[in-house]
């Protein structure tokens, strides 16, 4: 959620603290502040809102100093007001944090009744308050820490800067808030993540759960929960600042929906190399079912798999939201086979549901966009979608790579249950040969899809409509619609309209149904002239067997390439992405950072 930057070395730092949330925007932007430590003393600039204010406000008060730490944050406790936002301080101490401290309430109670005053709303206080009792009491900073620690409930990732101490910054990581470490010559960095260290460093560690670490410009000593001084590997960043700009495009998200060919193509090629799978060893022909668990676009790519494992592969699955999953606690099949997908690898939800998974001895596939994140080094097998970084806040381009590589999977699963013979798999992975020109062919339709997104944008309420794996496809855009133009969008499984939803309808609801011409594409036709005859105004995407068949009906028609059972949702969703994004674009709604969202969702 929140973005972490820190900074100890031998050169100004405030200029770069800024630089460095510039790439943290996309964890959170309610508003952004920076602190750092000069001749000793605290200082520190706050602002409410984007980073944009900040800076306004650092070219008046530029802060001096070598040792420095930044903060964008996604609120949690407290409006996104300027006092609730960080670095919190008090005489002894700054901090910045990520995370919740879920026993902050207790503890605020305490400090109070021995005299620390509060000036936020914050969870964050508490722990600058606890830090600065434990070094009036006579502790050194490292002492002060670590003792702290020890009473703080949650998951959290903490940077923290000590008055009097030019020269040493401490970081703490519990639970599923990941904290980078970066390497320079004669310069530390902590980072929320890579993409945070990207300009300053390439080489990187990362803190495990219960570590915090002590660095000064020439060194870095990671300890462990229990105190013990312990090494974590360093290696080269993946993340390259090209990656993480926005190059000729007006904003991430439109960059990553037009990247889909290359990062459909590069996810193929990791996997499917020469016409032959290889994908690591599973007990795809013994295993009774598959556990599926994810969030958000991460469970839509994994609903749409369903229907592909058990039609395809003839493999049970069970699939629920991580956030419902990890309390409903249902019993998993012994030595049962789990996976779990995630853009970021962070999204607490999911790690909670993973660790439920390991301790009911299940095995634990994930898949992932981010090497080294917090999913990634906790399952047994990791297959990495090839998507790059995803800054835009509603994810794309990781989606179709999850997609596709669910497919390869589906294929796999199929072969090896015996229920695919070789002239048969060869057709359907050469099918998935044709993605990345199928994308192409989307994005070429841009200019009608931007006609579709108009009509959209005069709505108050839109519905999507889907049936088989075009039913997660509907799902799939109308998360895109809200999160991206604030228009309240509802999907459903075309067949249940009739439940209750067609009540909704009438000539100011317009439906957005999801037909290609599939095996169901005759029933979704008969729910059509069901909301035709409601007076709805309806857009469909299909291929032009579909519109062959409803060309006679009075419905606007954006007609997709020809495609395949595996093909369609990916080819599909990357045109719902652009209906998204060019009905934001009409509303003139913030398409990368939409409100109250952050992209990597570390707290529950
Ligand atoms: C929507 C979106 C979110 C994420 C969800 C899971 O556009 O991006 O719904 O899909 O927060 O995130 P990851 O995949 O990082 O676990």
């Amino acid at each position: 959620m929140c973005g972490i930057i820190g900074i100890v070395g031998n050169h100004p730092v405030g200029q770069r603290l800024l630089h460095s949330l510039e790439k943290l925007e996309y964890r959170g932007y309610d508003s952004a502040g920076i602190g750092t430590i000069y001749k000793g003393h605290i200082q520190r600039l706050r602002a409410e809102g984007k980073l944009t204010n900040l800076k306004e406000k650092f070219l008046a008060h530029p802060l001096q100093g070598h040792n420095g730490i930044g903060h964008t944050r996604w609120a949690t406790h407290g409006q996104p007001t300027e006092i609730n936002s960080h670095p919190h301080a008090n005489p002894k101490v700054a901090l910045v944090h990520n995370g919740i401290i879920e026993n902050f309430e207790e503890l605020r109670k305490d400090l109070e009744s021995k005299g620390y005053v509060f000036e936020s709303e914050t969870d964050t206080e508490v722990v600058a308050h606890l830090i600065a009792l434990y070094m009036d009491k006579g502790l050194p900073p490292q002492e002060a820490v670590a003792k702290t620690l020890k009473h703080l409930k949650g998951a959290f990732a903490l940077a923290i800067l000590f008055t009097g101490y030019d020269n040493l910054l401490i970081a703490a990581r519990q639970g599923g808030s990941p904290l980078a470490i970066g390497y320079g010559k004669d310069e530390k960095y902590i980072g929320s993540d890579a993409i945070a260290l990207v300009s300053l460093t390439q080489e990187v560690s990362y803190l495990e759960d219960g570590d915090w670490a002590v660095l000064s410009p020439e060194s870095v000593a990671i300890f462990d929960k229990e105190g013990h001084s312990v090494e974590r590997p360093i290696e080269k960043s993946q993340v390259l600042e090209s990656a993480i700009t926005k190059g000729n495009y007006d904003h991430f998200m439109l960059k990553e929906i037009f990247e889909q060919p290359l990062t459909l193509e590069s996810t193929i090629n990791a996997y499917l190399k020469e016409g032959k799978l290889e994908l690591p060893t599973l007990p795809w022909a013994s295993i009774s079912r598959l556990t599926i668990s994810a969030c958000g676009t991460a469970y839509y790519a994994g609903l749409v798999a369903k229907y592909w494992f058990e039609k395809i592969a003839k493999l049970p699955v069970e699939i629920d939201i991580a956030s419902e999953f990890r309390y409903r606690t249902p019993p998993l099949p012994e030595n049962g086979l789990s996976l779990l997908i995630s853009q970021s690898g962070e999204t607490i939800d999911t790690v909670a549901v993973l660790e439920y998974m390991k301790s009911q001895g299940q095995r634990i596939l994930s898949i992932v966009n981010v090497r080294g994140s917090s999913i990634a080094r906790q399952s047994d097998v990791v297959l990495l979608t090839h998507a790059g970084p995803e800054i835009g806040v509603a994810s794309t381009k990781a989606f179709t790579a999850q997609l596709v590589l669910l497919s390869l999977l589906v294929l796999e699963a199929a072969q090896k249950r015996g229920l695919l013979n070789e002239t048969t798999f060869e057709e359907m992975a050469f099918g998935l040969r044709f993605l990345p020109a199928l994308c192409e062919k989307v994005l070429s339709q841009e200019e009608q899809i931007r006609t579709c997104a108009k009509t959209l944008s005069n709505a108050s309420d839109v519905l999507f409509l889907g049936r088989g794996t075009n039913f997660p496809l509907a799902l799939e855009g109308a998360l895109k619609m809200k999160e991206l133009s604030y228009i309240h969008a509802e999907a459903y499984a075309a067949g249940e309209m009739k439940h209750g939803p067609i009540a909704l309808l009438d000539k100011n609801v317009p439906v957005v149904i999801v037909a290609p011409f599939d095996d169901l594409f005759e029933k979704t036709a008969s729910n059509l002239q069901e909301v035709i005859a409601r007076g709805a105004p309806v857009i469909v995407l299909t291929d032009n067997k579909g519109a062959q068949h409803l060309r006679s009906l009075k419905v606007d028609l954006l007609i997709l390439p020809q495609t395949t059972s595996l093909t369609a949702p990916i080819t599909y969703a990357v045109a719902l992405q652009l209906l998204a994004y060019h009905t934001a674009l009409f509303k003139g709604t913030d398409v990368d950072q939409p409100r109250n969202l952050a992209k990597s969702v570390t707290v529950e």
